[in-house]
């Protein structure tokens, strides 16, 4: 039976209850729990990524719905890196997958794509896919989309400093160096500060994600594994984000 008209358009539940004046700019997210919600299924924990991939699009899904002008999603850290080589040429096989299935979605959307991270080190099938996307979408104004491999942030300052040295010795660099200085060095210059870092599976930890960014970030932390997240998950972390009162280390009734 065909969908009746305009049923994908209907707006999410919580919609109505977002205040448009208090958006965050930049959400983050570790996904983090795949492994448990297939361990806990007697399924190979490939499965947990496979179905971690509905969550992916369930939160890229709502961000744009939402208008949310940057999303971050940590999908490779450096240190996945030590996994069983079984579970990495996996994980890139099924990003392979995702971008070749979204590709025309992407492409023909309003996402503009792009990675952070040692993209070098991917395999080369990934890496093309990537940068086909990054540059087909480069110029699209709307979600921007940022999926941070091989990313880890004390990589990503390590990565900054080196190159600001090199600029230094070749006389590119001015001799003040300041917060604006190393901004400019980072993976992506022109990413804002994350407004709100969620991270899913009740872990308390940023794992090396994106430390720069995330100084005044606020934190969600879910119990729900990432293969579990839905929509209204993401609505409801912006919700809980609007009820916040960020001081940025000052104080309220400051005159
Ligand atoms: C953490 O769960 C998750 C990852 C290391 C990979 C995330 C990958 C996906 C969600 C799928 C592919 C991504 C995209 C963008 C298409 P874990 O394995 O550490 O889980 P555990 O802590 O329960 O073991």
């Amino acid at each position: 039976m065909p969908e009746p008209r305009d049923a994908a358009k209907q707006p999410h539940p919580l919609a109505g209850l977002l205040d448009r004046r208090k958006l965050p700019r930049h959400v983050a997210i570790i996904m983090d729990g795949n492994g448990r919600w297939a361990k806990a299924r007697g399924l190979a924990r490939i499965e947990g990524h496979k179905s971690g991939i509905n969550a992916v699009k369930a939160a890229v899904e709502a961000a744009e719905e939402i208008g949310i002008p940057y999303l971050t999603l940590y999908a490779f850290s450096v240190e996945n890196w030590k996994r069983p080589e079984t579970e990495v040429r996996a994980l890139f096989k099924l990003l392979e997958h995702y971008l070749d299935r979204e590709k025309k979605k992407l492409e023909g959307g309003k996402i503009r794509f792009r990675t952070i991270g040692r993209t070098a080190d991917l395999p080369p099938r990934v890496r093309s896919r990537l940068k086909d996307l990054s540059l087909k979408t480069g110029k699209v104004e709307g979600l921007t989309l940022t999926l941070a491999l091989s990313y880890g942030g004390r990589s990503e300052i390590a990565d900054a400093v080196k190159t600001m040295v090199e600029d230094a010795r070749h006389g590119k660099l001015d001799r003040e160096i300041n917060e604006e200085t190393v901004q400019k060095y980072l993976y992506a210059p022109d990413l804002p500060d994350a407004d709100l870092l969620i991270r899913t599976s009740g872990e308390y930890r940023i794992s090396n994600f994106l430390l720069w960014q995330v100084a005044y970030a606020e934190l969600m932390i879910l119990d729900t594994l990432w293969p579990d997240f839905t929509k209204d998950h993401f609505y409801e972390a912006i919700l809980d984000y609007q009820r916040r009162e960020r001081r940025y280390g000052g104080i309220v009734d400051q005159d």
